[in-house]
This record gives structure tokens, C-alpha cells and sequence, in this order.
């Protein structure tokens, strides 16, 4: 048993009911965001303007949230991707997501049944309700994908479970395996029970298949002002043979 108080499940199942109307949208998340898409492009999608065939990828996205992030990916490389899985392990967030990326199609109406967690609108958009550790047992594993994304998700995974997480999202990468994570050297003295600073670059060069691991940290410097978020993208890549 664990002496935490924290118990993600029950944790994000609570959470989930009320996340999206409580959500405040402020210049750390459009910081977030911007450099996302900016190392998204550079670094992810840039293959797509190289010469012959455009290259598309599939997508994973686990602890999608209300699909904040899944939104701006289909916004800008919609185009280049040919499959994106989002996963929650709350119901009320996929339901949320689905609604929030698909609107103004889906009116409100909530996934009931397997057939419905197929979109609507998009083919290529599928909502499971699963957590990362069990999704493997769902279709989503029956395949690999070209990059497995986690936002602002695995800080709340339990220290004891970090490992376990990380290669499950490495084995379910094709390549690329893209985390944005709150990250500082120092661990601060007061952190909530929720929260953890994982070691993400310890973590993934420990996993055989990947060759590289990159830290992004997400600050802007300017002139005569600062905004530090404390968070960083990570992006570990594998070996391909
Ligand atoms: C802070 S929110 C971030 C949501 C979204 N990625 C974003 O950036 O807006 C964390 C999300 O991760 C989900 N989550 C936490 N642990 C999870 C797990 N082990 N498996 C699947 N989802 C998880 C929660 O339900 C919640 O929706």
C-alpha cells in the first residue's frame, strides 16, 4: 500500500469532473503552446515539406486532458497526420476532448459505446478512456505510432511508477517519444502531493532503444523582462533499423 496521499486515480477521476471549467488559459500556457508547435515543426513535421512523397505520421497522445494539446497538433499539422489516438483515464475529459475538438459537430453528446469512440467527423481521430499503464490491454497498443506525446502528464505519475510509464510510452513509439513536463535542478521544499520532478533524461537513457534524449526548457528571455514556466520539453528518439 502506499503511504502517499495521493491516489492518481481517484486524484484525476475528481479532477476531471470540473478540469476544463476551471481551466485558465495564461501566458506560461501560450509560451507552452508556441514552442511546442515551433519544436514540433523543426524537429517532427519538417519532413513533410522534403521532396518526393509528403510523409505522415500517427500519433499518440496519453492524459489528453479536455484536448487542449490535441487540438493545436490537428490544427497545424492536421494535414500530416494519418491517425491520432488521444487517451484519458477520465471518461469526463474524453468527453470533454471530443466535444473541444470536435466541435461544433458533436453538440455535446458524450461517447457511449465502442463504435462511438471512432470521430464523428474524422477518421483519423480516436478517444479512449484508459489509463497509460492499462492501455496496452485496449486497441491503442495493437500498434505502434510515429510519436507518443504526453503533456503536462507524467509529473503526476507516482515515482514508483515513473520507469514502468516511460517504457510502456517508448514501446509504443515508432521514433519519437515527446514529453513536456514541470522540470527544475533544485527540488523545491513545498511541493503538492500531485506533483513530482522526475529525472526524464536519466529515465529514458536508461531504456536501450533510445539513442538520444533533448531538453527544451520553455522560458522566454526578454530585453527587460523574463517568463520562466519551470517546465521543459523533453524528446527521447529512438533507434531505427
Ligand atoms: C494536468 S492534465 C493535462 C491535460 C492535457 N494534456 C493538457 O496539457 O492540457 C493531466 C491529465 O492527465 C490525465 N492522467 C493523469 N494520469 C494518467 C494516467 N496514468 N493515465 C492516463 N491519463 C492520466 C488526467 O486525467 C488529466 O486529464
Amino acid at each position: 500500500m502506499s503511504s502517499s496521499p495521493y491516489n492518481p486515480k481517484d486524484y484525476w477521476i475528481e479532477q476531471g469532473r470540473v478540469y476544463k471549467n476551471n481551466f485558465r488559459y495564461n501566458n506560461k500556457f501560450e509560451l507552452q503552446e508556441r514552442l511546442l508547435i515551433e519544436y514540433l515543426t523543426s524537429n517532427i513535421f519538417p519532413s513533410i515539406y522534403s521532396e518526393g512523397a509528403p510523409v505522415k505520421l500517427s500519433v499518440l497522445e496519453v492524459g489528453c486532458g479536455f484536448g487542449r494539446i490535441t487540438k493545436l497538433l490537428l490544427a497545424n499539422f492536421g494535414k500530416s497526420i494519418t491517425k491520432y489516438v488521444a487517451v484519458d483515464m477520465s471518461s469526463d475529459q474524453i468527453r470533454n476532448a471530443r466535444q473541444f475538438v470536435e466541435d461544433p459537430y458533436m453538440n455535446g453528446k458524450a461517447a457511449t459505446t465502442a463504435d462511438d469512440n471512432k470521430s464523428r467527423n474524422d477518421d483519423r481521430l480516436e478517444f479512449i478512456v484508459s489509463d497509460i499503464q492499462s492501455v496496452r490491454s485496449t486497441d491503442a497498443s495493437k500498434q505502434r505510432y510515429d510519436l507518443v506525446l504526453a503533456c503536462e502528464v507524467l509529473l503526476h505519475i507516482l515515482p514508483s511508477e515513473i520507469e514502468q510509464v516511460v517504457h510502456l510510452l517508448t514501446e509504443m513509439s515508432n521514433k519519437h517519444i515527446i514529453n513536456v513536463d514541470w522540470y527544475e535542478e533544485e527540488v523545491p521544499k513545498k511541493i503538492a502531493p500531485h506533483n513530482f520532478i522526475h529525472r526524464y533524461e536519466e529515465i529514458y537513457a536508461k531504456i536501450p532503444s533510445v539513442k538520444q534524449v533533448r531538453r527544451i526548457p520553455i522560458i522566454k528571455k526578454g530585453m527587460l523582462s523574463k517568463l520562466d514556466t519551470k517546465q521543459s520539453i523533453f524528446h527521447a528518439l529512438k533507434q531505427t533499423v
